[in-house]
């Protein structure tokens, strides 16, 4: 019996990085998803298709069941929450890291730290863990702006060479977490697929290992 595996993906570099993984486990796609205004493809294998969704949907896709599986990255994991996710295999890719950062040679505020970022619980967590009482604010991108008009003191994003920061007049601070993009995978299709699943697995574990 041939069982489908549902892989959610998102564009840009995680696409990007994780296709070449992809073709050496013997899957390729037919059509190019960064032109094409399609959300659903299929592959090379009959029983493979990948779905294009947004890089903070993919936990949301995965958990439920809606994907098999999907590649996210481990600050998006951090966010999420990954109780409900098998995360087997990192795939090394999209490396980054997450850190605080603030004004170049800023002072230290006094008083209650505000804190603009996409992240969160992941902020919320790490100054809890310091005994720090923080004002944490919601953004959906272009952090680094906050700081620069007084909506924060500090922000937390993802910093790979740091030229956005250093664009901005900021600087990187305390490193919260070395990123990089992980292979997740449902629960059930774990138990329900397990054979097709740890095939996959094993063979996209080779394909890091040679590009290592
Ligand atoms: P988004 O549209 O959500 O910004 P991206 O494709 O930019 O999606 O980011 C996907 C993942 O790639 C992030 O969750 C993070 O793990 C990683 N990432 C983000 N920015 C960078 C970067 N500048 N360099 C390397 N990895 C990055
Ligand atoms: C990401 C991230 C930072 C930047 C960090 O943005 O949100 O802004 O990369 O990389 P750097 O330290 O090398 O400058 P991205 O390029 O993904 O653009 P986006 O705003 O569309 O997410
Ligand atoms: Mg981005």
């Amino acid at each position: 019996m041939s069982q489908m595996l549902t892989i959610a993906l998102s564009k840009g570099r995680i696409l990007e990085d994780t296709l070449p993984l992809l073709a050496a486990a013997g899957i390729e796609m037919l059509d190019d998803p960064e032109k094409s205004r399609k959300l659903i493809f299929t592959t090379s294998d009959p029983d493979v298709r990948i779905l294009i969704v947004r890089a903070t949907d993919v936990p949301t896709y995965v958990e439920q069941g809606a994907a098999d599986l999907g590649v996210a990255g481990k600050d998006v994991l951090m966010e999420f929450g990954s109780q409900g996710l098998y995360e087997p295999l990192d795939l090394k890719i999209a490396k980054c890291k997450l850190m605080t950062a603030g004004p170049v040679g800023g002072a230290e505020p006094q008083g209650r730290l505000r804190v603009a970022t996409k992240f969160v619980n992941v902020a919320r967590r790490y100054y809890a863990e310091q005994g720090r009482q923080v004002e944490v604010i919601k953004l959906y991108g272009s952090m680094e702006l906050a700081p620069l008009v007084g909506l924060a003191d500090k922000i937390i994003d993802v910093v790979d060479t740091g030229n956005t920061l250093k664009a901005n007049g900021l600087e990187p601070q305390e490193l919260i977490a070395t990123i990089s993009s992980r292979l997740i995978v449902n629960k059930a299709s774990m138990k329900m697929k397990h054979a097709r699943l740890r095939a996959l697995i094993d063979r996209l574990a080779a394909a890091v290992e040679q590009r290592n």
